[in-house]
């Protein structure tokens, strides 16, 4: 029988100051190596103030990367906006898609920690959900 998949969304703020680039690049190499092995696929945003993140997957798989993530330090005021079963994995081909980088997704995203003035409860899970997902859209068709 397979696994029940979850999804999770969460927001944090960004607390990397130095070697950004560097830095992203480090925490993306990790998170492919580390939820290829877990099964859990996914993507992650980030602009200069947040970072926004989904993550798909067993139970199991989900809760001990997530412990993970929350300890890290280089985010901070990380909040969980969703966590639900899902019937189906939307990031199938992606141990963790970065989409950062889409000028879409900056219009649509770039401000949001500075629009909810990090009060990350405000904001909708699945809203995120989607615009990570619209973008990585983007992405696939360049
Ligand atoms: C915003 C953010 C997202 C992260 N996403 C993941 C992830 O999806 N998977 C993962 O294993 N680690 C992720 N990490 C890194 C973890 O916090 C942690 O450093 C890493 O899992 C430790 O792995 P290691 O024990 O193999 O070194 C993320 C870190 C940050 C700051």
């Amino acid at each position: 029988m397979t696994a029940v998949l979850y999804r999770l969304v969460y927001m944090s703020r960004n607390d990397i100051t130095d070697e950004i680039d560097t830095q992203i690049d480090g925490i993306l190499k990790t998170s492919r190596e580390n939820n290829r092995l877990a099964e859990v696929t996914g993507a992650l945003m980030f602009n200069t103030g947040c970072f926004a993140q989904v993550l798909e997957g067993p139970h199991n798989a989900i809760q001990a990367t997530f412990e993970r993530i929350q300890c890290d330090e280089r985010h901070s005021d990380v909040t969980v906006l969703l966590f639900e079963p899902s019937n189906k994995r939307s990031f199938s081909s992606w141990a963790m898609a970065y989409v950062g980088a889409q000028e879409s997704a900056l219009e649509r995203f770039g401000n949001l920690g500075d629009e909810s003035g990090f009060e990350f409860t405000a904001l909708d899970g699945d809203d995120i959900y989607n615009v990570l997902l619209d973008n990585l859209h983007d992405a696939e068709a360049q």
